[in-house]
């Protein structure tokens, strides 16, 4: 039994984790990361539920679907004619599963490259000690390391509905959802949150009827009510069918599928039957097996490690950062904290301005946000002035074939600062990074507007609904 002294010692290599250590190597200290995920074959894997079962594979998929998509419904607009027309599933997911390993041997060079050491193993508190804590970590064999300071990095899991165990055959978390053998001819999904639009999206291009059940009467509360509106629509559009206010009573197993009792808005009752069902209803911290008391180590009341603005916890030199903490469970997010943790730790002044987190929903059309909503802005009483405008004035759209949604400014009455920016359209993920910029800045609408966009883009879209928001859009 070894024990090792480090700077610091960061548990869990997901992006806040791998991140985190990353930045403190950089900055001259000693760094350990233990992480636990293993790959097929058993060995290390890090990157975390961002890379291993989330943000990476779920975009590989998506981005798979929706050339089946356009093959099947769009190519022909272009003259291009197919036959016999076919998805490989199992392909499709061995290609998303090697977009994986890339990016898993992509950390593990980074490690090296860093000189962070690297454990593969399950790492918890033992106790204070030498003015630091010890943790063990349990893998291949056991080991014991101490850390001048720790991060815990642990993140989230899928939260199951109560009773109903994810086998992940029938009954899927992102996990089980992310390698679906064949395409099933009926999905169920349990929640039209992000996990459930997006994956819901990737099983129906593939050919899956797909039926969403949502407990709450409304789409996407967090997003700009006109966008939220208007990414309906269009999803609705293509054959997602979304149920709201809906109760699930229950859920049944058998051999062939998933029933699934639920109530609907007005208290009647049905019976839904799926092949296999995603459960999307939001995710847990990973505080178990952490071992948390043996330090005291504080949770909240929702089993967060409790934080302040700074990712402190309650035990000097413990800090904890991502999903595991308070805030949107965004891999941004957690990496932008694990990067402000590092700074702090050396004595820098590191910041993360939650304001400014964009938001993104990988459908087709993307959703993307930064800053405040109408309603926020409206419930606050604070004085706006917005533009909006719309894909189908834009040159580049009209060529790409993707003329759906658009793009609308939110800026203050008085000085002109932008608010918000919300995108419902192509490419809103990419796009939506003008306006992080721009508001970094603090950048007023005209500022946007008076900028050089090439031509033709989608983001001379930005430059118009900025023009729109002093109601002089040139192409609309
Ligand atoms: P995690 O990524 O969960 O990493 C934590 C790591 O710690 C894991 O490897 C875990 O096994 C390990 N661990 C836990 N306990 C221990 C322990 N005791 N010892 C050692 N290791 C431990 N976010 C986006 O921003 N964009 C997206 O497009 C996006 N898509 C997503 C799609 C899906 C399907 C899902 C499920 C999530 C998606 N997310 C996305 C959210 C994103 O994955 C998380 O916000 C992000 O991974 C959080 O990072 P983290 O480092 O806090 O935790
Ligand atoms: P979510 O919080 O986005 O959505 C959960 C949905 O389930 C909500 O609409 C909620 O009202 C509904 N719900 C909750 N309980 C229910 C019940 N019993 N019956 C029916 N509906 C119920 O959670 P989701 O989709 O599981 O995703 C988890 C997190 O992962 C997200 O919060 C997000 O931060 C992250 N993520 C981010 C992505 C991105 O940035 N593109 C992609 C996927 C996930």
């Amino acid at each position: 039994m070894s024990t090792k002294t480090f700077d610091v010692v960061v548990i869990g290599g997901g992006p806040g984790g791998y991140i985190a250590a990353i930045r403190a190597a950089q900055l001259g200290m000693n760094v350990a990361c233990i992480d636990d995920w293993k790959n097929a074959a058993g060995g290390p894997a890090p990157g975390g539920t961002c890379t291993n079962v989330g943000c990476i594979p779920s975009k590989a998929l998506l981005q798979s679907s929706e050339h089946y998509e356009h093959a099947a419904k769009h190519f022909g607009e272009h003259g291009i004619s197919l036959s016999d027309l076919a998805i490989d599933v199992k392909k499709m997911v061995a290609r998303k599963d090697q977009v994986v390993k890339q990016n898993n041997d992509g950390i593990l060079y980074l490690f090296k490259k860093n000189k962070v050491a690297f454990f593969h193993g399950r790492g918890s508190f033992v106790k204070a000690a030498d003015g630091g804590y010890e943790i063990a970590v349990d893998g291949a064999e056991k080991q014991s390391i101490v850390g001048k300071q720790v991060i815990v990095a642990t993140g989230s899991s899928a939260r199951p509905l109560p009773g109903v165990a994810f086998d992940e055959e029938k009954v899927l978390s992102n996990d089980g959802a992310l390698r679906i053998g064949s395409v099933p001819k009926k999905l169920g999904v349990i929640g039209s949150g992000v996990i459930g639009l997006e994956m819901g999206s990737v099983w129906r291009r593939v050919g899956a009827e797909v039926t969403v059940l949502e407990a709450m009467p409304g789409f996407l509360p967090a997003a700009d009510e006109q966008v939220a509106k208007e990414a309906l629509k269009l999803l609705t559009r293509q054959g997602l069918k979304i149920e709201f206010g809906v109760k699930v009573g229950g859920v049944k197993v058998g051999k062939k599928g998933v029933t699934v009792s639920y109530t609907d808005a007005k208290d009647k009752a049905h019976e839904l039957e799926v092949d296999k069902l995603i459960v999307s209803i939001g995710r847990v911290p990973n505080t178990v097996g952490l071992n948390v008391e043996a330090v005291g180590l504080k949770l909240d009341e929702r089993g967060f490690v409790a934080v302040d603005d700074d990712c402190r916890t309650n035990l000097p030199g413990v800090w904890a950062v991502g999903d595991v903490v308070r805030g949107p469970m965004l891999a941004h997010k957690a990496e932008e904290e694990g990067v402000a943790v590092a700074e702090r730790i050396a004595g820098q002044h590191g910041h993360v301005d939650f304001n400014l987190i964009p938001f993104v929903i990988y459908t087709s059309p993307e959703i993307a946000w930064v800053g405040q909503t109408e309603q926020a802005l409206k419930a606050a009483g604070r004085a706006y002035k917005a533009g909006s405008f719309p894909f189908m004035a834009n040159g580049r759209a009209r060529a790409l074939g993707d003329t759906s949604g658009f793009v609308k400014f939110l800026a203050d009455a008085a000085s002109d600062e932008i608010l918000g920016v919300h995108i419902v359209g192509p490419l809103a993920s990419e796009l939506i990074a003008e306006a992080c910029v721009a508001m970094a800045f603090r950048a007023s609408a005209e500022d946007i507007a008076r900028i050089c966009h090439a031509h033709p883009s989608l983001s001379e879209s930005m430059k118009e609904a900025a023009l729109a928001v002093d109601k002089r859009t040139l192409n609309f």
